[in-house]
């Protein structure tokens, strides 16, 4: 019926989030507590939680790494799709959200399932790669600062199996890597890695326009 994506209104988003998402009281909760908080604008949206749970139970996976965990809701919504004995080591250089994360994943009843970690995320990424667990990993969320998204995907890339997902999130950088006339850093950024992994023989690739924009990459 169409040969674009349909450009997304709030009462159309509405009626996805009200019509197409499953959400837990845990995850509900979370989103409630966060949306008074500062920086309540970078939890990731439901429909989004949604689709990597969906993505998560394809694959099969038992193994996530997630850079960026503010409040938690997308290391729980990964959690919540994983086997019982399904791991997700998160991380994030703030103290203070990552602790408020930890409710709802004990509400949740899947707090044993995540790991979480503090300090900058490459040095989490340096220290599974040194403790031999390159090639261990199903599943890949990158989502915490823009400028490393370089690095984080290649040391992502070392960490997946083959036919494992690195999912980097933000990647339409709210539209404005389609204005040629933006030339802000993060915009850049976002349009450097995209056209990298675009490139990069090593990855399958699908882009998918949710939320602010999913560049998902599978190692061959
Ligand atoms: C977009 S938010 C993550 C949102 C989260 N995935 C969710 O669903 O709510 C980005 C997070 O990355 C964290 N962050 C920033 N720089 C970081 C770094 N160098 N290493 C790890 N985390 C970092 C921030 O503290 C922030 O909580």
């Amino acid at each position: 019926m169409s040969t674009e994506t349909l450009s997304m209104t709030p009462a159309l988003h509405d009626y996805i989030v009200n019509n197409g998402v499953r959400e837990t009281p845990a995850l509900k909760h979370c989103r409630q507590v966060t949306k008074d908080l500062p920086g309540a604008v970078m939890q990731i949206a439901p429909e989004q939680g949604q689709f990597m749970a969906f993505l998560l139970q394809m694959l099969g996976a038992r193994r996530v790494i997630e850079l960026g965990t503010y409040t938690g809701y997308s290391a729980l919504a990964m959690a919540q799709a994983l086997p019982a004995d399904g791991r997700v080591v998160t991380c994030d250089v703030t103290a203070e959200t990552s602790n408020i994360a930890k409710q709802f994943w004990e509400q949740a009843g899947v707090a044993h399932k995540i790991e979480s970690r503090l300090g900058p995320a490459l040095d989490t990424l340096n220290a599974l790669i040194k403790d031999g667990q390159a090639g261990h990993f199903d599943f890949a969320f990158i989502d915490a600062d823009k400028a490393n998204y370089p690095h984080y995907y290649e040391k992502c890339l070392t960490l997946m199996r083959p036919g494992g997902v690195i999912a980097l999130d933000n990647v339409l950088w709210d539209g404005t890597v389609a204005d040629k006339g933006n030339t802000d850093k993060t915009t850049e950024v976002m349009r450097q890695i995209t056209r990298a992994i675009q490139a990069d023989t090593r990855v399958q690739i699908s882009l998918v326009p949710i939320a602010d924009g999913l560049l998902l990459a599978r190692k061959r």
